[in-house]
């Protein structure tokens, strides 16, 4: 299949061409704040299909459905708790996600068949003028393929997914850098499930209780959401998270040198600055700027230059318990 690629600066039809795929049941690529979604229509289930099909995505691991208009939540949802209009009216659109009752209206393989839907408003301008273009939700997930980094720029989408989608939009590199927020809404206390941008303290602000699921308290239950169980982010490379100061982060470079590996080294901007490996990669200096760099950095790694990753370890405040948690998914190993 041939990929458009449409660069919205340079086309003035490029939202319209792809608002009229999509209407025709193909798979899109367009960029949100957080990452590149790749979108159907999510009420066409042969449209869905493509998603998967072209990621590679485990049938059972569930869709987030994007909307322009939270007025369009009631026809997706049902018995939306109070609390979630005040989420809403806070941080939306915005980089969360909130799980609801399902209607039913979506296709049944958006929701791997769960009794719950994933829902989203992008807070990116291109999306949410192809959200109203279109007329449609459409499901998305990031759009890599599954097991990769999610695409933060038009590049990584084509990377992973050329010739097996219908098109890409290309409007620039991603702002916030990592995956929304998902919080589940089922219950009387919400919790979230996946951290993202928007914190536990900035829900609890708004609703007053909030709670952060943790798969380890609940081994015998079946995952909450089924993302969580696959391993995720992770580069072509074995990635080593290492604990410390950028002392113990030379040693542990030196012990794999040793050995006879090529080390690359993620890490922010000054840290970077005072250690030596085979090869190096800045995220920058600052937690958001860290977290906007980062999918970047791991998908720089190329197999052939370097044998092992080595990462410096943020610290666990606001964006950096975000960039912690994906980067012990990527892990191989916690040093
Ligand atoms: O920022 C984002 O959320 C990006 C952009 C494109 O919007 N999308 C994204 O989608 O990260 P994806 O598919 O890569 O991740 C969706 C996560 C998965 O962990 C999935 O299991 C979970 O949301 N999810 C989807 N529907 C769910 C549901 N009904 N119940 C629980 N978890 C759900
Ligand atoms: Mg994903």
């Amino acid at each position: 299949m041939e990929t458009q690629y449409w660069h919205v600066e340079a086309d003035g039809q490029a939202i319209k061409q792809a608002a009229k795929l999509l209407k025709q049941g193909e798979a899109i690529s367009f960029p949100t704040e957080t990452v590149y979604g790749l979108g159907a229509d999510a009420t066409n289930e042969v449209a869905v299909n493509k998603i998967f099909k072209a990621k590679g995505r485990p049938s059972d691991n569930p869709l987030i459905v994007h909307i322009a208009d939270r007025n369009v939540l009631e026809d997706l949802a049902v018995e939306i708790p109070a609390f979630v209009w005040d989420l809403l009216d806070e941080f939306s659109p915005g980089p969360i996600t909130y799980i609801l009752k399902n209607k039913g209206v979506v296709a049944r393989n958006v929701t791997a068949g769960l009794e719950t839907v994933a829902i989203r408003i992008p807070n990116h301008p291109i999306a949410l003028e192809l959200l109203r273009e279109s007329g449609l939700p459409l499901a998305a997930p990031s759009a890599n393929l599954s097991g990769k980094p999610s695409p933060t720029t038009a590049k990584h989408v084509m990377d992973d997914l050329v010739g097996k989608i219908a098109g890409v939009i290309d409007g620039g590199t991603s702002k916030v850098g990592v995956e929304s927020t998902v919080i589940d809404c089922t219950g009387a206390v919400p919790v979230i499930l996946r951290l993202g941008a928007i914190t536990a303290a900035d829900v609890g602000r708004i609703v007053g209780d909030v709670r952060v699921y943790k798969a380890e308290d609940r081994l015998n239950e079946a995952p909450k959401s089924p993302g969580l169980k696959y391993k995720h982010y992770a580069p072509e490379i074995p990635l080593l998270l290492v604990a410390g100061d950028s002392s113990r982060l030379q040693q542990v470079i030196n012990a794999l040198q040793a050995d006879g590996k090529r080390v690359g080294l993620l890490a922010c901007t000054s840290t970077a600055s005072i250690l030596r490996a085979e090869k190096t990669v800045e995220l920058g200096d600052g937690l958001v700027e860290i977290a906007a760099n980062l999918y970047n950095a791991l998908r720089s790694f190329e197999k052939g230059i370097v044998d092992v990753i080595v990462s410096e370890s943020f610290t666990e405040v606001g964006i950096g318990k975000v960039i912690m948690d994906r980067l012990t998914r990527a892990a191989d190993d916690v040093l």
